[in-house]
């Protein structure tokens, strides 16, 4: 498969029809791959940045899917003291109960579903998403890009993988030695080809209007874009 262009073939988690306790096992192996590659690095160091020194923020994390970030966001608030109202929302209505199944009462993050453009009328410091972007057409990335930068008073962040070859390549060996699901090792290796390279952002902002914006690779095979108001 080329990578010079971005792959438009769907991806079989996203299916209406996926069964909720293969969408869980899915999710909860997805888990396990951002704990492997490292994947919470980039968006704790953008709220290291955005929070400051604020003693409490309000987020939202669109397409939470088991809801690992917004669990790792949680342990950072604690770990500093701040108050962090934690809000996550999902398309996918299976995502939710997974995510409260793994979820410690006491972190008390607020998971609904649903589509994020629901939500504009709420007050948001910090909207971020991780592996969403590529999920999206062009035309559903560029309003994504407009609703955050409406909606967010403090920053945004995307947080997505690198279309890349080495990662495309080496992908589905480490999902096999790993033993994580099949429709993580083949939905995985097409959302590298499904993602974006550090080129195609910059129109991308433009045609949402928005300036101000940093893109930025993370290793291993991340790419990352950040607004900090
Ligand atoms: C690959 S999963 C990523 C899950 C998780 N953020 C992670 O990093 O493992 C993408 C998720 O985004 C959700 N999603 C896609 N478009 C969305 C939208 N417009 N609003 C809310 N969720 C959306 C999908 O339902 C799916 O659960």
């Amino acid at each position: 498969m080329t990578l010079s262009v971005r792959a438009q073939a769907e991806e079989r988690m996203d299916a209406e029809d996926l069964p909720a306790d293969v969408l869980a096992a899915v999710l909860a192996d997805l888990a396990q791959v951002n704990t492997v590659t490292m994947a919470a690095r980039p968006t704790l160091g953008f709220l290291k940045r955005a929070v400051g020194d604020r003693r409490s923020f309000r987020l939202l994390d669109v397409g939470f899917g088991d809801g690992d970030m917004l669990r790792r966001i949680a342990r950072w608030a604690q770990r500093r003291g701040v108050a962090a109202d934690l809000v996550g929302i999902d398309l996918n209505p299976n995502a939710a109960p997974a995510a409260r199944a793994h979820t410690p009462p006491a972190f008390d993050i607020d998971y609904r579903t649903g589509d994020y453009a629901a939500l504009a009328d709420e007050p948001w410091d910090v909207v971020v998403s991780s592996l969403v972007a590529h999920h999206m057409s062009h035309a559903q990335l560029v309003d994504f890009v407009r609703f955050m930068d409406a909606n967010a008073r403090v920053g945004w962040f995307v947080n997505d993988l690198h279309r890349h070859g080495f990662a495309h390549w080496g992908f589905p060996i480490l999902a096999t030695v790993a033993g994580w699901h099949e429709i993580v090792r083949a939905d995985g290796t097409l959302s590298i080809a499904r993602s974006y390279r550090p080129a195609e952002w910059p129109p991308i902002l433009a045609e949402a209007g928005v300036t101000g914006a940093v893109v930025q690779r993370v290793f291993p095979f991340r790419l990352c874009v950040a607004k900090i108001r």
